[in-house]
């Protein structure tokens, strides 16, 4: 399973940092992801893994695990149960495997975490499935099965598009089993030039400098806007060094609304105009009413931009290919309020791109 990057590639190409091209180059990363997998007459999705699960267990670390997360809400929309667990506590705690699929996500493939806990659940019998980006690694030859991502090589130790292509792929997975509807595939189709309006339109940069100096940043969503939530903390203070956190929308209450004042800015994911949507319209008043700015990430389809301070806008899609979207304008924001503190964006302090130790 090739991936076509040239050995050029791998340069900066113009921008100021790896993170930025590599979040610039999403809608070919993408595409790469879906080429050749996805019949446009009837739906099928081939992707070169023969697997057909009773049960998912997903093992991760990091941006991978927040990938992992996303995968758990697209498995049960397919009636399928799943969990997904930090590599690191999978190992120490092994929950009984009982015929489920364990699935290693690791951009990687070299995380020594998700190894382990993979070895663990293989020691336990389980059938396993790496979902990496680096063909030989590691994970792909100590699985079962392997699918690709095809993200090309990601240089910035801050994963992007390697996320997206993540979920994707997850999508996807989900998809070999039940098949995709007519407009299953249209928003996978349409989901590489989304993203490429996203980039082109953004207001990212603007409202990094307009919260620039702030306490803290939160970050909150539900469903599969959750992991992205988490996601797009993570991508904050991994680059920024400030502190950011995500929450489960509907957790606020129960904690986390102590720390809300107006010098914490809220970011908001919501997307579509569901009763997800709309119950995170609630949380939404809930910190508007406790004064705090609040950023909505919204497609227009609900009111919630009635509710904030500014908007990052994305196209209408549905809530697989929303939530990649959502999570390309917290990328944009976290990578500018990062270029305005004039961090180390690529190689953040104490970080490492590869986590080679458990
Ligand atoms: C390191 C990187 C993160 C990454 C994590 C998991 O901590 O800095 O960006 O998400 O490892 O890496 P993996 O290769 O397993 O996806």
């Amino acid at each position: 399973d090739t991936v076509e990057w040239s050995p050029e590639e791998t340069g900066k190409s113009g921008y100021d940092h790896f993170m930025l091209k590599e979040i610039h180059e999403q809608p070919r990363s993408l595409r790469q992801c879906l080429r050749g997998r996805v019949s446009e007459l009837d739906g099928t999705v081939d992707l070169d893994v023969d697997v057909d699960p009773d049960g998912v267990q997903f093992v991760a670390c990091g941006t991978s695990y927040h990938a992992a997360l996303c995968g758990v809400s697209l498995f049960h929309e397919a009636g399928i149960p799943a969990q997904a667990f930090l590599a690191s506590e999978y190992a120490t705690s092994p929950p009984p495997v009982d015929g489920d699929l364990v699935i290693g996500v690791t951009q990687s493939g070299e995380t020594a975490d998700t190894l382990s806990a993979l070895r663990e659940a293989k020691r336990r019998g389980a059938e396993t499935l790496a979902v990496t980006n680096v063909v030989g690694s590691s994970v792909s030859r100590e699985c079962d099965q392997t699918l690709y991502i095809r993200a090309g090589p990601e240089i910035g130790v801050a994963a992007t598009k390697t996320f997206s292509s993540q979920v994707l792929a997850l999508a996807l997975l989900v998809l070999s089993g039940t098949g995709a509807s007519r407009q299953d595939v249209a928003a996978l189709r349409d989901l590489p030039g989304n993203v490429q309006q996203v980039l082109d339109e953004s207001n990212a940069e603007d409202i990094a400098r307009a919260y620039d100096g702030s306490d803290a940043y939160f970050f909150i969503g539900r469903g599969l806007q959750y992991p992205v939530s988490l996601e797009g903390a993570l991508k904050f203070k991994e680059i920024s060094y400030e502190h950011a956190e995500g929450f489960a929308a509907g957790e606020l209450k129960h904690g986390p609304l102590a720390l809300v004042t107006e010098n914490t800015p809220v970011f908001a994911a919501v997307t579509g105009d569901d009763l997800l949507a709309r119950k995170t319209i609630g949380n939404v008043k809930e910190v508007e009413a406790r004064d705090a700015p609040v950023v909505v990430v919204t497609d227009g389809q609900n009111d919630a931009a009635r509710y904030a301070d500014h908007v990052l806008e994305v196209p209408v899609s549905d809530d697989r290919t929303a939530a990649i979207l959502a999570n390309v304008q917290l990328q944009l924001v976290a990578y500018h309020a990062a270029a305005l503190l004039d961090r180390s964006i690529d190689k953040p302090r104490n970080l490492a791109k590869s986590v080679t130790v458990e």
